[in-house]
């Protein structure tokens, strides 16, 4: 019998393979699915400077089969809105959005949010509400929106518009899914812990099926610059996107080309990498052939002289942020933050920052914490395949005078325009050597300053037991010395007992 070939639709595919998107089973939908709105919402107040304030709801509506319920998960925030001519295809197309540029940003596949209303149309076969305003105008959107799988087209059941009398701006993510809520709710409640601690000027309040109330206060409005849109750096560059270039351009010549359209090249850069590459500078891009377009490329990675990228494209959380996060959360006894300087894997510029808490709130496990963040995403999945795990697990703590069975916090976040990923379902960091280093470096640091607080302490600590033997003992010694001198007035040990205690003070 004859083979027969069809094709099918983003949507179709990501329906038949929802796993890829981290929907394994019940329980890891429903977190996936509030953790991709969330993430929504975050990077629409943030991109905007706003400080987010987001109210997430998840209500019981029905029992689905024995260990699964059907739920309504309501999400609103204080974000950008969306204007109402994107809205269908922003929830209802998968691989549609406005985050496919070179910036950090949460959201990188277009596929996050709408992947969680396809998850929910296909368990409930209900629709979705999506309610927005941009604040711009006096009026309120509200879509009821299905998804047409096999076309990967929104379909509109219903649309509203409604005034907005109180200049309300924000949107509001309405749909019900099925899930194992009392399975998933410990990562969920640990999702919005992590979210707190590195977003510390976010207000995150969630009320779960039962009725109770989770609520993350902000501890600051001071918030991260918002990245600025980059260009694609030379060696993150491959020939289909040369040749992307080269059809958009305006340039005529080469080096306007290079310079116009390339992240830090300029002039003389320009020139010099025409030479190596033996391209006549006045050459019209639009007339390279082929096989040029491919030499190209290659000579675009072996060229030694182009400036590595700025980071401006970036919006780490800064130390004093993150600090403010961990504080927050983990109230540790002793806390050291630190930022590397941004550097780069492939033409991406990443940058790595660090925590380590020690004692206070810090769980005491046996092991390190580790609290691994990526774009200010917490990563609470398949720990021991990430990056981070490995270079912990790998470091020779015993220099540092530390050991596992203390409390001990790690926090490492990783910010990048893209951040490398195993799985759609962004869980973990693949073992990229760049970025290894870099966290093998950040670590030292960060644990050489632990270490000088854990042997300080360790001498503090040994002074103390010294103080109290000498206190406990010493009027006893003064006794018995007057009693055997036969002397009737026992020595005043107050002065020889302070000047110990002046010094154990000042070590202190
Ligand atoms: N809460 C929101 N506020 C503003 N815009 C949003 C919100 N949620 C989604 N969007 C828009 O919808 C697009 C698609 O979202 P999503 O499917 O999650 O993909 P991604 O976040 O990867 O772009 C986003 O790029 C964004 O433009
Ligand atoms: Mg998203």
């Amino acid at each position: 019998m004859a083979q027969t070939f069809e094709e099918i639709s983003a949507s179709d595919f990501f329906y038949r393979n929802r796993d890829i998107a981290g929907f394994t089973n019940p329980s890891r939908a429903i977190f996936v699915a509030i953790r991709e709105i969330v993430e929504n919402s975050l990077d629409a107040a943030e991109s905007q400077k706003i400080p987010p304030e987001i109210f997430i709801r998840l209500s019981f509506e029905s029992e689905a089969t024995k260990d699964t319920q059907i739920y309504k998960l309501h999400v609103e925030d204080n974000g950008c809105g969306i204007p109402p001519r994107f809205i269908p295809s922003a929830f209802g197309q998968i691989l549609y959005g406005s985050k496919y540029k070179l910036k950090q940003t949460r959201g990188t596949f277009g596929l996050g949010g709408k992947m969680s209303l396809l998850y929910g149309q296909v368990t409930t076969h209900q629709a979705a509400t999506i309610t927005s305003s941009t604040g711009d105008t006096n009026k309120i959107y509200q879509f009821k929106l299905m998804i047409d799988i096999q076309r990967n087209r929104p379909i509109i059941i219903d649309r509203k518009v409604l005034i907005n009398k109180d200049g309300w701006r924000g949107t509001i993510v309405e749909f019900s899914l099925e899930g194992d809520y009392l399975r998933a709710m410990p990562k969920i409640l640990e999702y919005f812990k992590q979210t707190a601690m590195v977003n510390p000027y976010a207000n995150l309040t969630f009320v779960d099926p039962k009725g109770r109330l989770y609520k993350f206060t902000r501890v600051t409005t001071i918030m991260p610059e918002p990245p600025k849109e980059t260009l694609p750096h030379p060696y993150g560059v491959d020939v289909e996107l040369l040749q992307r270039l080269i059809a958009i351009t305006e340039c005529t010549n080469m080096t306007d080309f290079l310079r116009r359209h390339f992240h830090r090249v300029g002039e003389i850069t320009a020139q010099k990498f025409l030479e190596f590459s033996g391209l006549t500078p006045s050459k019209n891009p639009k007339k390279l052939a082929h096989e040029e377009i491919v030499k190209l490329t290659q000579n675009l990675k072996k060229f030694k002289d182009f400036l590595p990228p700025d980071a401006s494209c970036l919006s780490p959380l800064g130390e004093e942020l993150l600090r403010a996060g961990i504080t927050k959360e983990l109230n540790p006894e002793y806390l050291v933050v630190h930022q590397r300087k941004p550097s780069t894997y492939g033409g991406h510029p990443f940058i790595v920052e660090m925590g380590i808490a020690y004692g206070g709130g810090v769980p005491k496990t046996g092991s390190f914490v580790i609290y691994r963040f990526a774009n200010r995403i917490p990563l609470l999945y398949d720990e021991a395949s990430d990056v981070s795990f490995r270079v912990i697990g790998s470091m020779n703590w015993r220099r540092y005078k530390v050991s596992p069975d203390m409390p001990i916090a790690i926090v490492v976040h990783l910010c990048s325009t893209k951040v490398p990923y195993k799985t759609v379902g962004k869980e973990f960091l693949a073992d990229r050597a760049e970025i290894r280093r870099e966290i093998a470096n950040e670590l030292r640091e960060v644990a050489r300053q632990l270490g000088h607080f854990l042997t300080r302490q360790e001498h503090v600590d040994r002074e103390k037991k010294r103080i109290s033997i000498f206190s406990k003992y010493l009027p006893r010694i003064a006794q018995f010395a007057a009693i055997l001198a036969q002397r009737e007035r026992i020595p005043d040990i107050e002065k020889l007992l302070k000047s110990v205690q002046k010094y154990g003070a000042e070590e202190e």
